[in-house]
């Protein structure tokens, strides 16, 4: 891929899974990085660790993203340890599989505050703090498009999602500032197997015509593409990195 040496990025929820191998692939092109997490300091540092190991700079900063408070400390930690940013990643999301019918308020509640307040407090932040030029990807998902039972709390935040992307776009690209999503499929991560069991994954895995789910790297790629030089022309979209699966 294309440099990204003197670039700032925040890529949120990057401890592990999708985030951490986004964070990875940033740093490796040069992005100075900031390792967002909410609870998990040990996985935070390695993913430092594992950077710094292989030539790259980047610091963990913990703060939940449905937190205002925290989220503008985010950005102020960023600067003054790194510079203002220009890449912002939304990775940091979490899921409860349950049909609506079994879905408490608490569930509902938490899932909105993570993945949709979660996101809107970042782009809120970015609006002022974020480079002109800069770089913003959203995860959504697949799910969006699957109308799978006990999907229906996750999907509505990825909705969610999905239009403060398209809406944001118009609002900051007079700075030359892009902003997409990124639509994974199943992928191998702690939030894709919880509650799964093998056949469930089989099932989702067959629906690709590369049959075995994906790997954290497959979205990872995508999402260094709409960050680098190259794909200044690409802005409010919603890409699709799932083997094909819908
Ligand atoms: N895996 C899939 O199949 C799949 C498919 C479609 C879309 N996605 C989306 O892709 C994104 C990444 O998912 P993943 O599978 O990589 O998840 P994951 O492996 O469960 O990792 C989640 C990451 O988000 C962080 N996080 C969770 N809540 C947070 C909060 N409130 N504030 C800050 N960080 C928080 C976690 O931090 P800690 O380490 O501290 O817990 C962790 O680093 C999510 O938005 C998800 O909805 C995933």
């Amino acid at each position: 891929m294309t440099t990204l040496k003197n670039k700032i990025a925040i890529v949120t929820g990057s401890s592990k899974g999708i985030g951490a191998q986004i964070a990875i692939l940033l740093a490796a092109a040069g992005a100075k990085t900031i390792i967002n997490y909410a609870n998990d300091d040990a996985a935070a540092n390695d993913i430092v660790n594992q950077i710094k190991s292989a030539g790259g700079e980047a610091i963990a900063v913990q703060a939940d993203v449905s937190n205002t408070e925290q989220v503008a400390t985010l950005f102020d930690t960023t600067i003054s340890e790194f510079g203002k940013p220009d890449i912002l990643v939304n990775s940091a999301g979490m899921m409860i599989n349950k049909p609506i019918a079994e879905t408490t308020d608490e569930d509902f509640d938490r899932t909105f505050a993570v993945n949709v307040k979660g996101t809107f407090n970042t782009l809120r932040e970015a609006a002022t703090k974020l480079n002109d030029g800069g770089r913003i990807v959203n995860l959504s998902s697949t799910t969006t498009r699957m109308m799978l039972p006990a999907y229906g709390t996750y999907c509505a935040t990825k909705g969610a999602v999905e239009q403060l992307t398209r809406v944001f776009s118009k609002e900051v690209g007079t700075r030359g500032i892009t902003v997409n999503a990124v639509s994974p499929g199943p992928t191998d991560t702690e939030l894709f197997h919880e509650g799964k069991a093998d056949d469930t994954v089989e099932r989702l895995a067959s629906m690709s015509p590369f049959n075995p789910i994906g790997e954290p790297v497959d979205i990872a790629r995508v999402v260094a593409f709409l960050v680098s030089e190259e794909a200044a022309w690409v802005t409010g979209q919603n890409i699709g990195a799932n083997g094909g699966i819908a």
